[in-house]
Order: structure tokens, then C-alpha cells, then sequence
């Protein structure tokens, strides 16, 4: 029997061929990604993530704390743990993309910067053992990966008990005017800003296309209960563009 079609963007895609397409659109941008993410976001995605490290509110003194950060790209979450907490933090950085790795890679090597590891792996079958983190973060990454719910049921698996599960995603704008502004802009200006950048127009359409496919906050609040956690909540942020999402393993 043939695999489900899922969507690449407004495309529709034979599940088994999504990440290969999502691979081709990180391993172009690597280089220019973390740029892009300032440009397109007005500097915003700062903001976002540092909700997220508060929400995620690494321990001050020298208790250890692991982290895993799926879908973790150039590190900017881990990073960011890093220097919030004491110095029991430890990140893993997770991620299926060699060349988004390698830029995370450099740049702690630039900083310098010791408790942080970068390991390539797929979020739908991490290769750690059960029970083995105290976080679990995952910003702008679970919309690319194909099997949601297999890897909301993986990082329920690896986390510990009490551990803590965030996620960080574009989400739905309700605001009335914000709505039509932010889609003019998305259509617009972000994949011409992306052609501008790194001479890649498709991937930010990519980009763009993803944030609208992706399940509005309730639905995927659902689905990571499904999943087995609790106290599962979201807080959208700027007029609904991103929400971080939280639950916990009991
Ligand atoms: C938009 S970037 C986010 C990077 C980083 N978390 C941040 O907030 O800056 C999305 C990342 O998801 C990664 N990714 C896509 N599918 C994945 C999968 N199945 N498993 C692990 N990482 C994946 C991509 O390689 C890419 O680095």
C-alpha cells in the first residue's frame, strides 16, 4: 500500500518524500539562516525565544539540568539555556541537517562556549535513551517535520519524569486587519527578502506556505495531549503569529 500524501507547503507530497524536500530547503538557507531570521522577524524571534527560556526557567545554581533541543539548527535555543541557567545546564542540540548543525558547531566554537553538543538526528526516532532529559524544546521545527504526533510521542518517551515539554510555532493571527497586513507581508515581502539574501525565493515561500498548513493552537494542543502530557497549555504571542506551547510529563 502507498504512504498518505501530507503537504509540502500548499503542495501536496507523498509523505515519505517530505523531509528529503525539507532537507534541500535547510540546507540551502544554513549559511544565511540566522541573518534571515532577524530581517524577516524585525528581531522579534529574540522576544519569542526568550518567552521560551523563561517559560523553560533553566536552574540558577550548579544542579544539573539536561536539555534537548529538537530541531535545534544553529543552537539559538541552547545557546540561550546556556546563559539563562547555572552551570548544571547541559543542551543537546538535535537536528536532522548536517549544515544547519555545522553553523551551530562554529559559532560555539567562537563563543567558546563548553555544555553544549550537536548531534544529527531525526525527531520522529531519537536515538536517546527513555527518561533521559529534564527539557524537551523544540522552536520553529516540528511544523517541517513530517509525522507530528511520532515525534510529540518521542519526546514524550525521552523526557523524564517531571520533565518539561515546550514548543515554540508560528501559529494562527486572529486580530482583524493584523491578518490581512501579515499575509500581504508574508506573501510578499519575506520570499523577495529570501531571493534578496540567499538567491533562494522558493524555500522562504516554503517558509510561508508551512506557517498556514500548520494545526491552529487548539488542535495542536490536542495532539500533544494525545501524546500522553499534561497540563498542556498555549499563550499565543504578537496577535497569535507565534504561540509557545507547554506541557509536562508526569
Ligand atoms: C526553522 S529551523 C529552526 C531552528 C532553530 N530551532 C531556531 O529556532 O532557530 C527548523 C529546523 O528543523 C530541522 N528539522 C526538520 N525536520 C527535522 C526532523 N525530522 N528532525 C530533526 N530536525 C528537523 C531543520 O533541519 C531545521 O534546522
Amino acid at each position: 500500500m502507498s504512504e498518505p500524501d501530507t503537504h509540502f507547503g500548499f503542495r501536496q507530497v507523498p509523505l515519505d518524500d517530505k523531509q528529503a524536500l525539507v532537507d534541500g530547503v535547510f540546507s540551502s538557507v544554513a549559511g544565511r539562516y540566522d541573518l534571515m531570521n532577524d530581517l524577516m522577524s524585525g528581531g522579534l524571534h529574540r522576544a519569542w525565544k526568550e518567552a521560551m527560556i523563561t517559560a523553560l526557567n533553566p536552574p540558577k545554581g550548579a544542579q544539573p539540568f539536561a536539555l534537548l533541543d529538537v530541531a535545534g539548527g544553529t543552537g539559538d535555543i541552547a545557546f540561550r539555556a546556556i546563559a539563562a541557567g547555572g552551570s548544571g545546564v547541559a543542551a543537546t542540540v538535535c537536528d536532522i541537517n548536517a549544515e544547519m548543525l555545522a553553523v551551530g558547531r562554529t559559532r560555539a566554537e567562537k563563543l567558546a562556549q563548553g555544555n553544549i553538543d550537536f548531534v544529527e538526528g531525526n525527531a520522529e526516532a531519537l536515538e536517546f535513551p527513555d527518561k533521559s532529559f529534564d527539557g524537551y524544546t523544540i522552536a520553529f521545527g516540528i511544523r517541517n517535520v513530517p509525522r507530528i504526533d511520532v515525534a510529540l510521542s518521542e519526546a514524550y518517551r525521552v523526557l523524564k519524569p517531571g520533565g518539561k515539554f515546550l514548543c515554540l510555532e508560528f501559529s494562527t493571527v486572529d486580530v482583524p486587519g493584523l491578518d490581512r497586513l501579515y499575509d500581504l507581508y508574508s506573501f510578499n515581502v519575506i520570499p523577495a527578502l529570501g531571493r534578496a539574501v540567499t538567491g533562494d525565493a522558493e524555500s522562504y515561500r516554503y517558509l510561508v506556505e508551512s506557517i498556514r498548513k500548520f494545526p491552529r493552537p487548539n488542535v495542536f494542543a490536542d495532539m500533544i495531549r494525545v501524546a500522553g502530557f499534561r497540563q498542556v497549555r498555549f499563550t499565543p504571542m504578537t496577535g497569535g503569529i507565534v504561540a509557545l506551547h507547554s506541557g509536562w510529563r508526569l
